[in-house]
């Protein structure tokens, strides 16, 4: 039987990951794979993965490789939900199947020299993804941003690749100038 399309974008992003070091490098020839695979949703997505929590946006695991080199999750995003400002310690590629996903990014203007404390970042631009749309980011420096739907806009459903297991990330006090590592919760497929 031939691969589906999500074993083929699987094996392709896994064998991808482990032959491009360079995350700059794995996110540019992973994100076309993800512009494929988000327009054939419909082939693997299960009503399990559109779970939503009216408490905060949700994170429903798709596939996490046993080897923990890569993760892909469907999140879903009810009106008004968001992620605190955080970072991701890896490099990501995420899409958006449904509605309109909208990203606040900040910038550091202090140097990281591993302190989680003393961290200076002021307020950068907004994206706004669409349907079809593919978005990435790498690490080191880390790209920090906040993600989700405001209140008057509809649901979003977005695919989201890593470059690890997601299971935790850095979260930021701008007033406070502080940064926490926070465990991440998710539904298992
Ligand atoms: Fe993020």
């Amino acid at each position: 039987m031939a691969a589906s399309p999500l074993e083929t974008f699987l094996s392709t992003a896994l064998e991808q990951s482990y032959a491009l070091s360079e995350p700059a490098d794995a996110v540019e020839a992973i994100a076309p794979l993800l512009l494929d695979l988000i327009q054939q949703a419909d082939t693997f997505l299960e009503p399990h993965h559109y779970r939503s929590d009216p408490h905060h946006y949700t994170r429903n695991l798709v596939y996490a490789a046993p080897d923990g080199r890569i993760s892909l999750y469907a999140l879903v995003w009810l009106p008004g939900q968001w992620t605190p400002v955080h970072d991701h310690g890896s490099w990501g590629v995420v899409g958006v199947l449904e509605g309109v996903l909208e990203e606040h990014s900040y910038v550091r203007l202090s140097p990281d020299r591993g302190a989680d404390t003393g961290i200076d970042l002021v307020r950068g631009g907004v994206i706004l993804l669409g349907p079809g749309s593919v978005t990435s980011f790498v690490p080191n420096p880390d790209h920090i941003h906040k993600t989700g739907v405001p209140s008057d806009r509809p649901v979003v459903i977005s695919l989201h690749l890593y470059g690890r297991t997601m299971n935790s990330f850095n979260t930021y006090d701008i007033a406070a100038g502080t940064r926490q590592r926070i465990e991440v919760a998710h539904n298992e497929s």
